[in-house]
């Protein structure tokens, strides 16, 4: 349709039909007939089936066949016609790949964008034609649980992600949803739902830059958040959602609620009816509201009374014609539903291949005292509480099913071929004290060469509204490894979680760490290949591991002080007094952001630069050299870290601007390059410019933000 067309369709709706077509309700089952019957929340709207069928998307997905039955009776019987099926396809629809922060310890976009794309073609094919992902808040406090669907505390790295991912969504024929706008990963004390107070530089140099950087792939969606933002909900914001997002970003997609959000605009404090939580969020700019019927139930009316213009309504509307024409449904309502070749790709042997590859790229090997990689003739005893277990897929995980996962024990006998002597050990629940199997499991252990025990955090305890006060592996397993170690064999710890958990306290008893997250459908295929070597660990964390709660949060990126420590340690140890840090703790993180070890090792050296003083509107190239120094092949990724030494407004102590994944054959060297642009220097001056200063500059180049080797350069008019 052209767009003339599309305006007629609005202008030929009544106003009620125009507020149906701004309404989401959620609809969790619809059976296979075609008359579909809606349960769940919905009935909370006093919502019944002739309404759900005017309104103009759908939250959830059926199946291929019950959607294309639905399309087809709905086919020219209403305004509504046709209808997008909207879904949280997160980290794969069917096949489960990683969730997305471990994706994002990858540092391979080729890879992130091709797992999108496969959870695209099962989705797509099965009858949903929006994802609501990629979410790109910025993650730097570990006890917020959402920081697994992110891509870490990095801002540039998270623009990077999502623009992957929105590109993979794309190619695999499926609409999708930058969310969730803006500055909700700020939320405080990492506790969920809650105020965020950002300064706007914050905001624009950290915690906006990532979902601007989303805008280049032509997302077809943004999603608000449900967080205050300096004092207002953000469904309040015009500043946020009209200034910036519309007009000085220029995003002309649909702005959809996150659920529920609009109602809450009361509970927040900030709008005293109904009627005017429905007023505000169209009049900042909202277009469809989800989980919620305040849309539905007050815009004719004030549209009627002449409080909010038809003509914003209209614009509304024409959004959602818009999306929808976009996705082809005019002229075929049913465009990418195509159930055979949904049975063809759905857990295909390629996909599974694919995800189990981000398993093997995305795991951190964090510690690693030679006992990694296994032997397959060592006699190991696999142990804990997911060394068999198949909820291990992450939270949001579509349309997965669990008992479609591989498990680790399944993962590791199938690759040595035979059984493995395995015991639990005891439960992964938070509050667990149950100790009655701990004798099994040393019993086994005592008998074995090696110990492998499978710890960490269960997928339900991240994710939305899955926030944690204590961010440690729970007190029962923290028991059980201490049991395990007493056994003095080497013990291999592989933990599972949604976010980085605070490890200082089981650290040091273990041989070897690898940090798997939360893997997926192809978890134990993928954990067997790392544990034995048939697959070489590269991935590099995005999120510093806190060494416990209080540090939270702990990014990398940040900002001295006057008075920083000499040392690194707590104040009560190192006696330094009056300097920045805790009297208990170290200022550090346990692991910084980008570190991950290598069954290899790698070397740089001869760190060079084309010129140290670099000329405004010009380019100077750095360089560095990076050995295979180790006895395998492996992948590295050589991260580029600028400082900016002094400026109008204080820089932090490094910020990532670059980053290069090269694979080398043991004993191999090769040169990596980096050019370094004008553009990287930049920052929001204090007078308010986007502008670099000159003066000097400082270089990092390394294998992590911790360990790097520095250079200066200078900016000059
Ligand atoms: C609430 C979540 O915050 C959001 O991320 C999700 O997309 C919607 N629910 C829809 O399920």
């Amino acid at each position: 349709m052209n767009i003339k067309e599309l305006k007629k369709l609005v202008s030929d709706m009544s106003l009620e039909e125009k507020a149906l077509q701004l309404t989401q309700y959620p609809v969790y089952e619809l059976d296979e007939k075609t008359e579909a019957v809606v349960t769940g929340l919905c009935d909370l709207g006093g919502i019944d089936r002739e309404v759900l069928w005017r309104t103009g998307t759908i939250l959830n997905a059926p199946n291929g066949e019950t959607a294309q039955s639905i399309r087809k009776t709905r086919r020219g019987k209403g305004i509504a016609d046709p209808f997008p099926f909207m879904l949280d396809v997160i980290h794969g629809y069917r096949t489960i790949y990683p969730v997305p922060l471990a994706m994002a310890c990858t540092f391979n976009t080729a890879l992130i964008e091709d797992c999108a794309e496969l959870a695209a073609t099962e989705a797509s094919c099965d009858g949903v034609d929006v994802t609501f992902s990629p979410m790109v808040d910025l993650g730097r406090d570990a006890r917020w649980g959402r920081v697994m669907e992110g891509a870490g505390e990095d801002p540039y790295w998270s623009g990077e992600v999502g623009k992957a991912m929105i590109r993979g969504y794309h190619r695999g024929g499926i609409a999708c949803c930058v969310k969730h706008f803006a500055g909700y990963g700020a939320a405080e004390a990492g506790r969920e739902y809650n105020t965020t107070d950002i300064s706007e530089r914050n905001l624009r140099e950290y915690y906006l830059r990532a979902y601007r950087a989303c805008l280049k792939e032509q997302p077809e969606m943004f999603m608000s958040s449900f967080n205050l933002l300096n004092g207002k909900p953000i469904l309040g914001h015009k500043e946020i959602m009209l200034d910036l997002l519309r007009k000085e970003w220029g995003f002309n997609g649909v702005v959809i609620s996150d659920f529920g959000a609009v109602e809450e605009l009361y509970e927040h404090g900030y709008c005293e009816t109904g009627r005017d939580c429905a007023r505000v969020a169209i009049e900042s700019g909202l277009d469809i509201e989800m989980g919620s019927s305040v849309y539905a139930s007050y815009l004719p009316e004030l549209v009627r009374t002449g409080v909010v213009s038809e003509e914003r309504l209209d614009e509304a509307v024409l959004r959602v014609l818009e999306l929808k024409n976009k996705l082809g449904m005019y002229e075929n309502p049913d465009r990418f539903t195509d159930i055979q070749k949904r049975d063809e790709v759905t857990l295909s042997e390629s996909g599974r291949a694919l995800s189990r590859r981000a398993v093997e790229e995305g795991s951190v090997l964090l510690k690693n005292d030679g006992v990694l990689p296994l032997k397959e003739s060592a006699k190991i005893a696999l142990v804990g509480p997911f060394a068999d277990e198949h909820e291990i897929i992450g939270n949001w995980a579509g349309k997965g099913r669990i008992e479609e996962s591989v498990t680790v024990k399944e993962g590791v006998e199938s690759l040595l071929q035979k059984n493995v002597p395995y015991e639990r050990g005891c439960s992964w629940k938070l509050f667990e004290t149950d100790e009655s199997g701990f004798e099994e499991a040393e019993h086994i252990c005592a008998q074995a060469d090696m110990i492998v025990a499978c710890v960490g955090e269960h997928m339900m305890n991240s994710g939305e509204a899955h926030s944690r006060a204590d961010i440690r592996i729970p007190e029962i397993q923290r028991k059980f490894i201490m049991r395990l170690h007493e056994l003095e064999k080497p013990l291999v710890l592989v933990v599972f979680g949604g976010r980085p958990l605070g490890l200082s306290e089981i650290e040091e008893f273990a041989d070897a760490i690898l940090y798997v997250w939360q893997p997926g459908t192809e978890g134990g295929n993928g954990i067997a290949n790392l544990l034995y070597g048939k697959a070489t660990p590269c991935g590099k964390t995005v999120m510093s591991f806190p060494r416990s709660s209080g540090q939270c949060p702990i990014y990398y990126n940040c900002f001295t002080t006057g008075r920083p420590k000499k040392q690194d340690m707590p104040s009560a140890l190192s006696g330094e007094e009056w300097r920045t840090g805790y009297d208990d703790e170290y200022n550090s993180p346990l692991y910084p952001f980008g570190y991950g070890l290598s069954y290899t090792e790698f070397e740089y050296s001869d760190f060079k630069l084309s010129a140290a003083k670099m000329k405004r509107g010009e380019k100077i190239v750095a360089s560095v050299k990076l050995k295979n120094v180790g006895k395998r092949d492996g992948y590295e990724t050589a991260q580029w870290y600028i400082h900016d030494l002094f400026a109008s407004i204080v820089r932090p102590v490094k910020e990532l601007k670059g980053y290069e994944k090269i694979f080398l054959k043991a004993g191999e060297e090769k040169r990596v390059y980096f050019e370094i642009t004008e553009e990287m220097l930049k920052f929001y001056t204090d007078g308010g410019k986007y502008a670099a200063e000159t003066g000097a500059f400082e270089l990092y180049v390394g294998g992590n933000s911790r360990d790097c080797l520095k250079t200066n350069f200078e900016l000059v008019d």
